[in-house]
C-alpha cells in the first residue's frame, strides 16, 4: 500500500537539518519546507510534531526513526534520509505504513573510501601519536626505535563487505601493492578479475589480514559481528578499520583486544552511542585513532548528497519511483 499523492500542490516537507549547497533552495521552489535550525537532532517531541503534519521528511543518520514515531505521521508519503546507511529508520514499520524510504548511495563512495585509507595509513604509521608527540615536546630527537609502524604496502587487507565502498578500497589498496582478501555475502567475480581481489571465508580473512576493514551495512545479521572471538583470530600486529557502523563491533571486545594487544591497533570513524562520550574509556587506549563520523564530510560529497536527498524527495512525492528507494517493492502492491 502507498500513500497516494494529497490535493495540496506544494507538500509540507519537514527537514531535520540545515543542509549544505543549495539543495534547499530548489525543495523550498516544489514544497512548504519547514528546517530544524539547531546544529543538534531534533528531540522527538519536536520530531512528532512536525510529523503529525508532513508528507515528506529529510532526515540524517542522527534521526531515529522508529515505528512509534511512523504511527503518529498520518500524511507522510516518503522519508529521504541524506546517508547510505539507513539501520536508523525503521524500514518494516515504513512499508507497513505505506512510506517509501530513499538514501543516497554511491556520491559518497570515493570520497569514503579516501577516508578509509587515510585511517588505514594514520594508524599503520602511528600519525595521530606522533603529531601529539610533537605538540607535546616529545620530540627530542630521530631515534631508530621512536613510534616504529607497519608497512601498508605489501601487506594483506581483508575487506569485509565488498559493496560499493569496499570495492573503491580494493582500488586504492591496487595503488599500496597490497593483496587484497574479501569476505562478502555474495562473490564478486568481476572485482577478482579485475582487481585481484581473493574471496576467502570470514574466520580466513582475519587469519590472514595485516589490516582488516569493514564496510558492511548495520542489519540484525552483522551487529555485533567483530566481538571477542573475531579479535581472538586476527594477527597480534593486525589494524582493524571501522568506517561502517559502530554497532558491527562489540565495543567491550575490541577495548579487550586492544588493551590486552590482542591486535596492535584500531581506527574508527563510528561508535556504538554517537557522540563516543569523551571519557570513554576506549580514548584513553593510544592504540585507539577515533574520529568523529567524517568518512564523507567532503565539501563537494556532502552537496550531492543533500542535493540526491532532495531529488529522491521530490521524486517520491510527485509519485514518481525514486532512483534510490529501499523499499520500492510498496509502489508495486
Ligand atoms: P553497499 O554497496 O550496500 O555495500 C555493502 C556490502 O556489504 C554489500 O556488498 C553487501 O552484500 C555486503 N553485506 C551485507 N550484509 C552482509 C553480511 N551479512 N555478510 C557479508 N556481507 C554483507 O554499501 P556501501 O555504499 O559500500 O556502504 C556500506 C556501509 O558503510 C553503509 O551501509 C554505511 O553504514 C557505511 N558508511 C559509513 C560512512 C561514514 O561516514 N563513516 C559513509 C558511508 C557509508 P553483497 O556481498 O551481497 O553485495
Ligand atoms: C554515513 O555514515 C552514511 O551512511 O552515509
Amino acid at each position: 500500500m502507498i500513500r497516494l499523492p494529497g490535493r495540496r500542490s506544494r507538500p509540507r516537507v519537514y527537514v531535520t537539518r540545515q543542509l549544505p549547497g543549495d539543495a534547499l533552495d530548489r525543495l523550498r521552489e516544489q514544497a512548504q519546507v519547514d528546517i530544524w535550525g539547531d546544529d543538534l537532532p531534533p528531540p522527538r517531541d519536536e520530531l512528532l510534531a512536525a510529523l503529525a503534519e508532513a508528507e515528506g521528511l529529510i532526515c540524517l543518520l542522527t534521526d531515529n526513526i522508529d515505528a512509534g514515531l511512523l504511527q503518529e505521521a498520518p500524511n507522510l508519503r516518503a522519508i529521504s534520509t541524506m546517508a547510505v546507511g539507513y539501520d536508523h529508520i525503521d524500514i518494516e514499520a515504513a512499508t507497513a505504513n505505506g512510506v517509501l524510504v530513499t538514501h543516497t548511495p554511491g556520491v559518497l563512495t570515493e570520497t569514503t573510501a579516501d577516508f578509509t585509507f587515510a585511517l588505514l595509513l594514520s594508524a599503520a604509521r602511528r600519525l595521530p601519536e606522533g603529531e601529539r608527540a610533537v605538540r607535546e615536546g616529545r620530540w627530542s630527537s630521530w631515534s631508530p626505535s621512536f613510534l616504529l609502524g607497519r608497512d601498508v604496502h605489501g601487506a594483506t587487507l581483508g575487506i569485509v563487505g565488498l559493496g560499493e565502498i569496499g570495492l573503491a578500497v580494493a582500488r586504492r589498496a591496487r595503488g599500496f601493492d597490497m593483496r587484497v582478501l574479501y569476505h562478502s555475502r555474495t562473490r564478486k567475480p568481476a572485482a577478482e578479475e579485475e582487481l585481484g581481489c581473493v574471496y576467502v571465508g570470514f574466520d580466513e580473512l582475519l587469519d590472514e589480514s595485516d589490516f582488516v576493514s569493514v564496510h558492511l551495512p548495520l542489519t540484525p545479521e552483522t551487529r555485533h559481528l567483530f566481538g571477542d572471538a573475531a579479535f581472538e583470530r586476527m594477527k597480534t600486529t593486525a589494524i582493524f578499520v571501522n568506517t561502517a557502523r559502530g554497532a558491527v563491533v562489540d565495543e567491550a571486545a575490541l577495548m579487550r583486544a586492544l588493551e590486552s594487544q590482542a591486535i596492535a591497533g584500531a581506527a574508527v570513524d563510528v561508535a556504538e552511542v554517537e557522540p563516543l562520550p569523551r571519557h570513554d574509556p576506549l580514548l584513553r587506549l593510544p592504540n585507539l585513532l577515533a574520529t568523529p563520523h567524517i568518512a564523507s564530510a567532503s565539501v563537494a560529497t556532502r552537496s550531492r548528497m543533500a542535493e540526491m536527498a532532495v531529488d529522491n524527495l521530490l521524486s517520491a512525492l510527485a509519485g514518481e519511483t525514486p532512483a534510490h528507494c529501499v523499499n520500492p517493492q510498496i509502489i508495486d502492491t
